[in-house]
């Protein structure tokens, strides 16, 4: 079945339809063998909303962000970016797609050129993309700059010059310079001061507000997810464990490894919880996955159908849960 719906939706600004991204690798010097990284995800992004995405390490969240981004050709299914299928656009067409969708990493001091100023970072792609001359060039710096809290003044300044939390302002600035329709962020405050993350989080709120973006905000930390979220989605193992809009998650989470993962942040479990999961063992090798369901050799509530039967995606109690015994989860004692 088609994930995608056929109606081109207005307030969708980018689908993933089965997304799928295996990598190739040595399982030993004679044999090659293949992870699959991410494994037929679907999901959309409405305008001016935020989809975090969450999980352990490993479990797919880089490498979703890459096919997002068009840095990397998904080895199957469809990204279709305001209703536009990538796979079927021309080198001109991606080029104008790519523009739409931005990243931040979680390091600025690695995604920042070194050598290069504020003002060099951020004018360039105005220079490649746009009819910009030098003086609107270096007008519409400035006014980012200050967009997102950094002093004009300090365009000539190398990114060494700066703090952490205004390095990544530089990186923010960066990606936005193009306007945006969606800006992707791989963990964008998990490298910083916790006394700064919180300044970070409300910047990137607030340019939602003002110019509408959209994101994909991936990060492990879930008081930051409950922050900035409006839907989440849960990974584990390259797939979809569970997604929905936050407070619906976040209030019952209907998946085991949700209420994992939550158990780990108490204070955030909306829940009298009553049933406690403790994340036991590690994800397994992604060269010798599990049958059945992902997560059976660590879910607390696995039964033997989960041992060889993969659980389907679908909707229970207002989100989507791949879960055999969703309908049970969280209700146990109440
Ligand atoms: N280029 C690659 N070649 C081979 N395997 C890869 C490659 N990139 C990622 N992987 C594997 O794919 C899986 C998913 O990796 P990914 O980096 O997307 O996870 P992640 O959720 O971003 O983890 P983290 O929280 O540590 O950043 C892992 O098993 C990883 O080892
Ligand atoms: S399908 Fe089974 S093993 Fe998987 S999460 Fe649900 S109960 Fe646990
Ligand atoms: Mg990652």
């Amino acid at each position: 079945m088609n994930a995608v719906p056929k109606e081109t939706n207005q307030d969708v600004v980018l689908a993933a339809d089965r997304l799928t991204r295996h990598y190739s690798v040595k399982k030993s010097m004679f044999e090659q063998g293949t992870v699959k990284a991410l494994n037929g995800v679907s999901f959309e992004l409405k305008r001016g909303r935020t989809l975090a995405v969450v999980g352990e390490s490993g479990c797919g969240k880089s490498t979703l962000a890459r096919q997002l981004t068009m840095i990397e050709t998904p080895t199957s299914g469809r990204l279709l970016i305001d209703g536009e299928d990538v796979a079927g656009a021309g080198r001109q067409k991606i080029a104008a797609l790519r523009q739409r969708v931005q990243m931040v990493f979680q390091n600025p001091f690695a995604s920042l050129n070194p050598r290069k100023t504020v003002e060099q970072t951020l004018g360039e792609p105005l220079a490649i993309n746009t009819k910009l001359g030098v003086a609107e060039r270096a007008e519409r710096i400035a006014h980012m700059m200050r967009t997102v809290g950094l002093r004009p003044e300090h365009a000539s300044r190398y990114p060494h010059m700066f703090s952490g939390g205004q390095r990544q302002r530089v990186a923010i600035a960066r990606a936005m310079i193009l306007d945006p329709q969606i800006v992707v962020a791989d963990e964008p405050v998990s490298a910083l001061d916790v006394s700064i993350q919180a300044q970070i989080l409300n910047l990137f709120m607030d340019l939602q507000a003002q110019f509408g973006i959209s994101y994909v905000f991936i990060s492990h930390n879930l008081s930051v997810v409950e922050h900035i979220a409006d839907d989440v989605m849960v990974m584990y193992f390259g797939g979809i464990a569970e997604l929905g809009d936050k407070r619906t998650i976040f209030a019952k989470p209907r998946h085991p490894y949700t209420r994992a993962l939550m158990f780990a942040t108490p204070a955030l479990f909306e829940e009298d919880r009553r049933i406690k999961i403790k994340l036991q063992g590690e994800m397994p090798s992604p060269l010798n996955p599990p049958s059945g369901c992902t997560f059976h050799q660590r879910c607390p509530y696995a039964i033997d159908r989960c041992r060889s039967e993969e659980p389907a995606l679908r909707v229970v109690d207002g989100r989507q849960v791949s879960c055999h015994r969703a309908e049970e989860v969280g209700d146990e004692e109440a």
